[in-house]
């Protein structure tokens, strides 16, 4: 250039990687907080629906058990707009849904196939002998076996302090729940725990998300 002012213009950016990397943050975090806001006072992500109810103990530490066998790691629990997931798994997941999931379990590697609606899908005794043996009922099945589950007794677990954890951030347990917890756990094993989590999955949101659905918003 053979202007000699100096001028803001496109080729310092360029040139001064400071500067680069200053605007460079600038952009993508104002990209990201256009589309992080709106979320925040859209009716569909800030509103709870009917159906969704904070889990219940054995489900609570059935989830515990799903994290620590990082069945997140080929499952994921969100079924995407797009017509061939709603049409595989049912209707696509929205935002309240997963409003009592602390960590939450999106997940985004699907070995298997996606979660979030597999609750009432198959019996419980189907959910026992696929963990125990997945090859028994599906052969080609590359779902590692977690014989052990039947084995291992949920009784003692630390549900209540769990519990009075999630209260801390905002899920409703009340003062009975937590009392009554340990009474849900006796005589259960890890498998019974797991499975009464699998088959609460998308449950009690399936009306909410049908009609969600249905009337095209997201
Ligand atoms: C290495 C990857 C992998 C891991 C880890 C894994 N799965 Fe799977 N899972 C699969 C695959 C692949 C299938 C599909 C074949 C089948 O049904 O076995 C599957 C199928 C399933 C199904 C049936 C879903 C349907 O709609 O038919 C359930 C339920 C399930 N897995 C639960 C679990 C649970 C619970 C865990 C953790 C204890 C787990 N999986 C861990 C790979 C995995």
């Amino acid at each position: 250039m053979s202007n000699s002012k100096k001028r803001f213009s496109h080729e310092m950016l360029e040139r001064n990687v400071g500067l680069l990397i200053f605007f460079s943050i600038l952009v993508v975090s104002f990209s990201g907080l256009v589309q992080i806001i709106p979320l925040f006072f859209q009716h569909s992500t800030t509103t709870p629906v009917e159906g969704v109810r904070p889990y219940e103990a054995l489900h609570l530490v059935g989830r515990d058990v799903y994290i620590r066998e990082g069945c997140v790691g080929c499952h994921s629990q969100q079924i995407r707009m797009l017509q061939s997931e709603v049409q595989r798994y049912g209707p696509y997941s929205i935002a309240a849904e997963s409003m009592y999931d602390h960590p939450f379990l999106w997940g985004s590697k699907r070995t298997g196939p996606d979660l979030a609606r597999v609750g009432q899908r198959y019996s419980d005794e189907w959910h026992r002998i696929h963990l125990r043996d997945p090859r028994a009922v599906v052969k080609e099945s590359n779902m590692p076996a977690y014989p052990w589950l039947q084995r291992n007794s949920v009784e003692g677990a630390d549900v209540q302090a769990r519990m009075r954890a999630l209260r801390m951030v905002g899920v409703p347990y009340t003062d009975e729940e937590i009392a009554a917890a340990p009474e849900q756990l006796k005589g259960k094993t890890e498998e019974d725990a797991i499975v009464a989590y699998l088959q609460g999955l998308g449950v009690g949101g399936r009306a909410a998300a049908a009609a969600a659905m249905e009337a095209g918003s997201h």
